[in-house]
């Protein structure tokens, strides 16, 4: 059984559609050990605990960053996290932070990366004028929404869209994203070369 660790700070929409996948069985043998949000208004801590789960509120407000990435990291330690998901958690993570989980911290993103990193990605998109945007699901290193791409679902742009519209189409494909994207990282069959996620031959075809 593999244990997933959710960080979020707001509407947690991408949580809810993660827990929604271990309910039903399409991310087997794993389960949500823990959520935190580092804000007390989340929503998405609500509906963890409607949903029974773990979930605490570890606020970061007039805390410094070590002092309150120590207790988030030692919380997650003690859920016995297996993979963090960062769900709209609207903290940039320090390098000690990534160190504590090697390759295990997943972050989503509305836009194709390396485009529009960032806050309000999508209202960057829809004011610059690109055609297609999309989402982003990667590996978290040192730097904002930069480690190594999972999965990328991309969105076209209508001519009939404003940032609403828009917003509310990708963020149906970031709830599909995030599913494949854990599957692919629990399931081991990658390897990193570079930037390069590559599947391996094995899977390839699945
Ligand atoms: C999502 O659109 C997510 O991609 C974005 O915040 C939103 C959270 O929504 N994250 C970022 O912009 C991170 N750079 P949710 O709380 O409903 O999952």
């Amino acid at each position: 059984m593999k244990n997933l660790g959710i960080l979020l700070s707001g509407r947690g929409s991408n949580f809810e559609a993660i827990a929604k996948s271990v309910a039903a069985g399409r991310i087997p043998d794993a389960r949500i050990a823990v959520v935190i949000s580092n804000r007390a208004t989340a929503a998405g801590i609500e509906t963890a605990r409607r949903l029974g789960l773990s979930a605490f509120i570890i606020p970061s407000q007039g805390k410094e960053r070590t002092h309150h990435e120590v207790e988030v990291v030692s919380a997650l330690q003690q859920h016995a996290v297996d993979l963090v998901c960062l769900a709209g958690y609207m903290r940039l993570l320090s390098p000690w932070f990534v160190r504590q989980f090697p390759g295990r911290i997943l972050n989503i993103h509305p836009s194709l990366l390396p485009a529009f990193p960032g806050l309000e990605a999508q209202q960057q998109a829809f004011a610059y004028g690109v055609k297609v945007t999309g989402c982003t699901v990667h590996f978290v290193d040192e730097e904002l929404d930069h480690g190594p791409i999972i999965v990328q679902r991309a969105v076209p742009v209508l001519d009939t869209d404003d940032e609403r519209s828009l917003s509310e189409r990708i963020l149906e494909q970031e709830h599909i994203a995030y599913t494949e994207a854990i599957n692919i990282v629990f399931e081991g069959k990658f390897e990193i070369v570079g930037r390069r996620l590559q599947r391996k031959a094995a899977c390839l075809g699945e």
